[in-house]
């Protein structure tokens, strides 16, 4: 069901000062900055060197929102892990019927037009969890 890891989520405070140390102490390319309203983030995406997985960047567009909150509580750090899938709705029913909570029921637009879908840390490992449908894709 999990393909490969797609990306790591940090939180920081400071977008532009986080991309720029990615930048400088891994020699990182930014590939995508969007905003997410609906996530309540600004994000960047740096590639890897094999274009086959992420640095995700997140800076919360306030304190009231997710990241935000994770930020007034433990600080700058990981903020959660995405892993790609090939059908991130049919990996939300199966995950669903295995016991471990949803934080998604159904998927929604995350970066990069992906198809995505959070699943709840408390069940895994303390992780807060991201399924990810890269937009290229095919569900077979
Ligand atoms: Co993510």
């Amino acid at each position: 069901m999990l393909l490969r890891i797609d990306h790591v989520g940090i939180a920081c405070h400071s977008l532009e000062a986080a991309v720029e140390r990615y930048q400088s102490v891994f020699g990182l390319t930014v590939v995508s900055r969007e905003t997410n309203e609906q996530q309540g983030v600004r994000e960047a995406m740096l590639a890897l060197p094999d274009g086959s997985s992420y640095v995700q960047l997140l800076e919360p567009l306030g304190p009231d929102t997710p990241v935000g909150r994770f930020l007034a509580r433990r600080g700058e750090g990981l903020h959660h892990v995405g892993y790609a899938v090939a059908d991130v709705a049919a990996a939300l029913d199966a995950i669903g019927g295995r016991g471990a909570r949803l934080v998604d029921r159904r998927p929604r637009h995350g970066s990069m037009g992906a198809s995505i879908a959070f699943l709840h840390p408390a069940d895994l490992g303390g992780v807060l969890t991201e399924l990810v449908q890269p937009r290229d894709v095919r569900e077979t």
